[in-house]
């Protein structure tokens, strides 16, 4: 781990502009930087560089983040490689902390693991290519299914010999520790014997991203019904099947350059590809992708196109982990392979050229083909046709991002006429879904939101326009701007000898938090803030911006507001002096401190309102009637001092 000091050193020289800099030509704008925005087609600029706040944002696709968060975007880069780039370019040098003994020894593990695979890899090709064995059995087999010497060498498959235990003698001999062999898959032992867990099979080696060997997949030659087609290497320190792609790393340049990824379930299918050109492929193994998988592939294309058998039983597992690609913005295409053939078998019938033709022409949009098969399931009973609508729009409600809003306003007009149901029915339950999500997500219950409805504080119902106006009701935008006033003034004066985080802290115990604000997020950053100020840490907005915790930290960019700074332009247009945000900062943690409280004095009257209808004794009522009057004094009470607070 990279240490607490080394991260502060480098985050103390960061400069936004310059980093954004390097990849996006700014041009200044007041106190602000403008430029093209990097993530999405754009002729004029509204992509906006803060360096006051050290964050970017664009007003046309809603991106928004630090450098951090900038780097990890454009660069693809995990946060710390961003960390590890930010160091090389200011010249930081990287202090890393004392690992645990645990850690220290799962990576022991982790290398020892690599080796063996390594070892086992050029065994197996050497089998392969060298014996006789391997020729007269693997080699011939391979051939004759169409592999050629290339594409088998690039790959670097092999074959592991149809003896007791000649691998596992060779890496025991070899100085291999058993422990590990049995770990790596590659050894099994029984009755205190140790034998080749992969005898008389072809050998897949798996790859990372950078080329070396996780694990294998090894293929039984001749197909039979007691064995199991496939074995493959057990979960261990390195080989996690959920996070692993086959082919990824010799996919990887071609997915760039296509701007898109073809998903196929089997090696054979992606070996074949490649052979005939089609190099842009890689294989989920024929389980539905994990989310992990799903980032892989959206480091380098939003496009996905499934290339699956028409009868896989396959397809079923790909379409289920799908909606997730919805959220992350995937552009998701389904091609059903016709005749009892896979991507492998039919590539070597019909030639690359016809392939490619048949991928293009075939592209069904994922949501559309789902639709259509759940309509057909459903045939005429309309109970299940309801089911259908309420799906589909479920699933469309996924495509939430800002920048997917007319994708999002697309796919609502072509559901709802294969539906032949009323667009702005659809667009309705659409939006439903998005509210009831991010009530969810806020740790709201849905009940509580329907009241508000009821009580007319729902926010805007289809104008999606921008995230936050789109996502956040007022109430919402209440509670954001009292914590930003806290992370921006929070360290200011409120008195002499008491700070404005003092005051607010005083004023609200920590564990009142949770009544006064709703978003449980929001009460996390207050939390943290309050942690850190006791400790002696600056709670500033920056230290936040840096969180490794992402959540808060995209959370607290999105709170951090532009719109407050004032065009330099303006006091050419107006007399005299327009107050900025920071000298009337007093008023503002004032007011947005306590507009919070008397919501929740307000909410409290409602309550007690209800009780009081159920109420069914005399002395029930009374002591609720004085609870009554008592809260709408405090009511008046505040309601009179936001009113009339004047502090200069
Ligand atoms: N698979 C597996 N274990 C099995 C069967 C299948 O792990 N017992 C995985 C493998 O990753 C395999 C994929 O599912 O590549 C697809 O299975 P299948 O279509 O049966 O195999 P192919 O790779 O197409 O192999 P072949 O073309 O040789 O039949
Ligand atoms: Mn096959």
């Amino acid at each position: 781990m990279i240490t607490q000091n080394t991260i502060q050193q480098i985050l103390s020289r960061i400069d936004i502009v310059e980093i954004v800099g390097s990849f996006v030509k700014l041009k200044k704008r007041g106190t602000n930087y403008l430029g093209l925005c990097p993530f999405h087609n754009e002729k004029t600029p509204s992509f906006t560089v803060s360096p006051a706040k050290e964050i970017y944002k664009c007003f046309g696709c809603g991106r928004s983040g630090n450098s951090i968060g900038f780097l990890m975007e454009h660069e693809k880069y995990s946060y710390v490689e961003a960390l590890r780039w930010l160091a090389a370019k200011y010249n930081v040098e990287i202090e890393e902390t004392e690992t645990s003994p645990e850690v220290k020894q799962q990576q022991l593990v982790a290398d020892s693991l690599y080796i063996i695979n390594q070892y086992a890899q050029k065994y197996f090709t050497d089998a392969l290519m060298n014996s006789e064995e391997g020729r007269s059995i693997a080699l011939s087999y391979l051939k004759e299914r169409g592999f050629r010497e290339e594409v088998i060498k690039k790959f670097q498959l092999g074959y592991n010999p149809d003896t007791r235990d000649g691998f596992t003698k060779a890496a025991l001999a070899a100085q291999y520790k058993l422990d590990l062999l049995q770990k790596s898959g590659l050894v099994n032992v029984r009755d205190d014997n140790a034998y080749d867990n992969y005898r008389g099979r072809i050998i897949f080696p798996i790859h990372n991203q950078s080329g070396k060997v996780l694990g294998f997949g090894a293929r039984i030659i001749k197909n039979n019904d007691k064995a199991p087609k496939y074995i493959n290497t057990p979960e261990n320190e390195i080989y996690v099947k959920s996070k692993l792609l086959y082919g990824a790393y010799f996919a990887r340049q071609a997915i760039d350059k296509a701007d898109e990824c073809l998903l196929v379930e089997g090696y054979t299918d992606v070996v074949s590809l490649h052979q005939a050109g089609i190099e842009n492929v890689v294989a989920s193994g024929g389980t539905s992708l994990t989310p992990d998988q799903l980032r892989l592939i959206k480091k380098y294309t939003n496009n996905l196109t499934i290339i699956y058998d028409g009868d896989s039983a396959g397809i079923k597992a790909a379409l289920r982990g799908l909606d997730l690609a919805l959220e992350e913005s995937l552009n998701v295409k389904l091609v059903l392979i016709p005749d009892k053939e896979d991507p492998d078998s039919y590539v070597n019938k019909v030639g690359a050229a016809a392939f490619t033709r048949f991928v293009a022409e075939n592209k069904k949009d994922f949501i559309l083909f789902q639709l259509g098969i759940a309509l057909q399931d459903a045939g005429n009973d309309s109970n299940r046709k309801a089911q259908v609508v309420n799906q589909v729009a479920e699933t469309i409600s996924k495509i939430n991002k800002a920048e997917d809003f007319t994708r999002q306003q697309d796919y609502i007009k072509q559901c709802s006429e294969l539906l032949k149901i009323e667009e702005s029915g659809l667009h309705a339950l659409v939006n439903k879904f998005i509210r009831e999500k991010v009530s969810r997500e806020e740790g709201r219950s849905f009940r509580e939101q329907q009241e508000n409805e009821k009580a007319g504080t729902e926010p805007m119902d289809n104008l999606p326009g921008d995230e936050v106006t789109a996502l956040f009701n007022r109430d919402e935008m209440h509670e954001q701007a009292m914590v930003r006033s806290l992370l921006e003034f929070g360290l200011k004066e409120w008195k002499p000898g008491i700070t404005i985080a003092e005051h607010v802290f005083g004023e609200i115990e920590e564990n009142q938090l949770d009544e006064l604000i709703d978003n449980k997020e929001l009460v996390r950053i207050l939390k943290t803030y309050k942690a850190w100020y006791d400790a002696g840490i600056e709670p500033t907005a920056k230290n936040f911006l840096y969180h490794e915790d992402l959540a808060m930290s995209s959370l607290v960019v999105r709170i951090m507001d532009f719109n407050y700074e004032i065009s330099p332009n303006w006091s050419e247009h107006f007399e005299g002096h327009i107050p900025t945000r920071d000298e009337l900062y007093l008023e503002e943690v004032f007011s947005t401190l306590n507009y919070l409280k008397l919501r929740k004095i307000k909410r409290l009257i409602d309550e007690n309102q209800r009780d009081l209808e159920r109420s069914t004794t005399p002395e029930d009522q009374m002591v609720l009637v004085q609870t009554h009057h008592h809260l709408k004094r405090l009511e008046i009470e505040l309601t009179k001092k936001l009113g009339t607070v004047i502090f200069r």
